[in-house]
């Protein structure tokens, strides 16, 4: 089996949880502290062994690719005013062996359309696809190395899964999976945002993925499924009819950035593990008088 080398940053959705931030500029932009969410998701690929980065994009989405590309300008000007440390920032974005490779999904399809618009980059190989709004720490190995271990173990298909309570089982992939050892499930089956009532397990696929380029064929003939899009899990499905497909309940607290909720989350518990900003911002937590809700204030005003 070869190495995984390459992954797909599926990044043309248009994020309209995040309106009107979301506007003109694409929601993995957004910021974590210091660092757009599509970073994390570039650095997590990276250090999983990956030298090839395939975005694929859509309408207002140039600044991403603004973002991994060199900045003339401002590198000049940083070196001028010997911003020495900022222009190690800018400049140490990826590392220089890393490729970036841009491809346009013209129509929104699904998850599953834009990953088979990787297909001509990714080509023979089995790849990873990262959705960059599931923002994942680890105390352990960053998640995607810990799935790239199962799959040099166990050569074939891995889906990263957590547990989610039964009532969020519809907003996600779910797995029908059995015989849990050190982590790691045979799946048997998936299902694209069941009813809870359907759900064969509460155990979801949470944006990580690694695939053998079977899926891609599947993908070619796969018909629309849940909200009339071409999903990924049902190519995933369809895969588990010719090949074996594991789930890996990973080791990490993930953040669902594509809720705002997840992504104030996020915000905090970055921001309070971040070097610069980390204990000056907890000691403004602890000073915060929180108040009484919104709820019981809406309550008390009738
Ligand atoms: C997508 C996938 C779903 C997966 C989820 C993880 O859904 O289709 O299978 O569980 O990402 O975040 P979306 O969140 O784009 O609706």
């Amino acid at each position: 089996m070869k190495p995984i080398k390459k992954a797909v940053f599926p990044v043309a959705g248009m994020g309209t949880r995040f309106l009107p931030a979301t506007k003109a500029n694409p929601k993995e932009m957004l910021p974590v502290v210091d660092k757009p969410l599509i970073q994390y998701a570039a650095e997590e690929a990276v250090a999983a062994g990956i030298d090839t980065l395939i975005f694929v994009t859509g309408r207002n989405k140039r600044s991403i690719e603004d973002h991994f590309d060199t900045a003339y300008e401002l590198e000049r000007e940083l070196e001028e005013r010997n911003k020495e440390k900022m222009l190690r920032i800018v400049r140490e974005i990826l590392p220089p062996e890393v490729k970036c490779v841009f491809i346009r999904q013209s129509e929104a399809l699904g998850l599953g359309h834009a990953v088979l618009c990787a297909k001509p980059v990714v080509g023979d190989e089995p790849f990873a696809v990262i959705l960059a709004d599931d923002l994942i720490t680890s105390s352990d190995k960053p998640v995607l190395s810990q799935m790239v271990d199962v799959y040099d173990y166990q050569h074939c298909s891995v889906l990263g899964v957590q547990e989610v309570p039964m009532e969020e089982v519809h907003q996600y992939g779910v797995v029908d999976a059995r015989d849990a050892s050190d982590r790691v499930y045979e799946v048997r089956g998936m299902v694209e945002k069941p009813a809870q009532a359907d759900a064969p397990s509460n155990l979801a696929v949470v944006g990580r993925y690694i695939l053998t380029p079977k899926l891609f064929e599947l993908l070619e003939t796969q018909e629309r499924g849940a909200g009339n899009e071409i999903q990924l899990t049902d190519a995933i499905a369809r895969l588990l009819g010719n090949q074996r497909v594991l789930a890996y309940n990973f080791n990490g607290k993930r953040f669902d950035c594509g809720s705002k909720l997840g992504y104030l989350q996020a915000q905090v518990e970055y921001a309070l593990a971040h070097d610069e900003v980390g204990d000056e911002f907890r000691e403004y937590l602890l000073g915060l008088d929180l108040g009484p809700s919104i709820a019981s204030k809406r309550a008390a005003n009738g």
